[in-house]
């Protein structure tokens, strides 16, 4: 099970005994994508423990808020694809881990946005009270805001590429990602879909702009870090694309179906608001299969690379299986 690696005694009899014979090799590339997805997130972790400012001084607040919502028990499945990603055409690590970093600094302010109560208004998330109820609302913003900014402080940083001129694309991409065009665009679409209905492919849209940017983003990370033949920017891309929708259509699904213990956070939203969702255009059945359907063409996208994307194929897996 992902993050609790150390409570799994069928995994521990495994490596001890070896996987009794004819068990699929499926579990075993499962256990192996549990075991890097728990790595990366610990070292991201120690990473941004280490970026982030300290809760001192007299705005120590604001520092300790924003250290709450990064530092907290998210699965860091985009600083994951980052990493997986830039590893399969062979990115710097250290620029990967730094550019992975900041990645999730934006995805915690955006989480942090999102659950305030002038947009979902929610007061769980990751299983812990969301920001604004820890702290407060305006701590909550600021938080958020600091934390954008610290993600561009990180990619230009020259740690992160020794070329001011790969250090601005990565800049300039995340800032597409994650702005009017990609993220902050697509929570737009999403709050005007609470008193308008939308139509399949404006829900595609949103969802495209709203998650499916900054999941482009990661797998993109590598390619701007290292230079890559185009054929293989174009696969990874691919790749992203449809999973991006898959993950998205999975949080409809949960959001229909899932618990708030599993989930972490509040369930049953979307239908509660007259929303528009893939599960309620598709119904649920509809959505599951046009979720599995993406996630076989996410797959496909890897075939480039042979075995070693199978990391990245139990992604695709644990995207579509998870419940949290
Ligand atoms: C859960 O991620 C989050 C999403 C599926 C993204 C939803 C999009 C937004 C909240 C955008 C909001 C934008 C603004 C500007 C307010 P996850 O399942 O990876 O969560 P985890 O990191 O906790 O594991
Ligand atoms: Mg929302």
């Amino acid at each position: 099970m992902v993050r609790c690696r150390l409570n799994l005694p069928g995994s521990i009899e495994h490596l001890i005994h070896g996987r009794p014979e004819g068990a699929p090799a499926q579990a075993d590339q499962m256990e192996e994508f549990e075991q890097r997805l728990n790595e990366t997130a610990d070292r991201v972790t120690v990473a941004l423990d280490a970026l982030l400012p300290r809760a001192e001084g007299p705005e120590a607040n604001l520092n300790s808020a924003m250290r709450y919502a990064a530092l907290g028990p998210g699965k860091r499945l985009r600083p994951f694809l980052v990493i997986e990603c830039g590893r399969l055409v062979n990115a710097d690590e250290r620029g990967l881990l730094r550019a992975a970093s900041a990645l999730e600094c934006i995805h915690a302010y955006s989480l942090i946005h999102d659950d305030l109560p002038c947009m979902d208004d929610d007061d769980m998330r990751r299983g812990r009270p969301t920001v604004h109820k820890a702290y407060d609302e305006a701590t909550a913003v600021l938080a958020g805001d600091g934390l954008q900014s610290i993600a561009y402080e990180i990619l230009t940083h020259p740690d992160t590429h020794g070329r001011g001129s790969v250090r601005a694309r990565l800049v300039e991409r995340l800032a597409r990602a994650s702005g009017p065009s990609g993220m902050v665009g697509g929570q737009m679409i999403d709050i005007i879909g609470e008193s308008e209905t939308l139509d399949i492919s404006v829900v595609t849209r949103m969802h495209r702009m709203k998650t499916g940017a900054l999941i482009s983003y990661a797998a993109e990370t590598g390619c701007i870090l290292t230079e890559v033949e185009e054929h293989v920017r174009r696969a990874l891309e691919g790749f992203a694309h449809d999973l991006g929708l898959a993950y998205q259509i999975t949080d409809d699904i949960l959001d229909a179906t899932g618990n708030e213990a599993e989930t972490g956070k509040s369930v049953g939203k979307d239908a509660g608001q007259g929303k528009a969702t893939f599960v309620t255009i598709l119904g649920l059945e509809g959505a599951k299969e046009r979720a599995g359907h993406l996630a076989a063409q996410a797959k496909e996208h890897l075939d480039l690379f042979g075995k070693r994307a199978d990391v990245l194929k139990s992604t695709v897996d644990f995207v579509l299986d998870r419940r949290s």
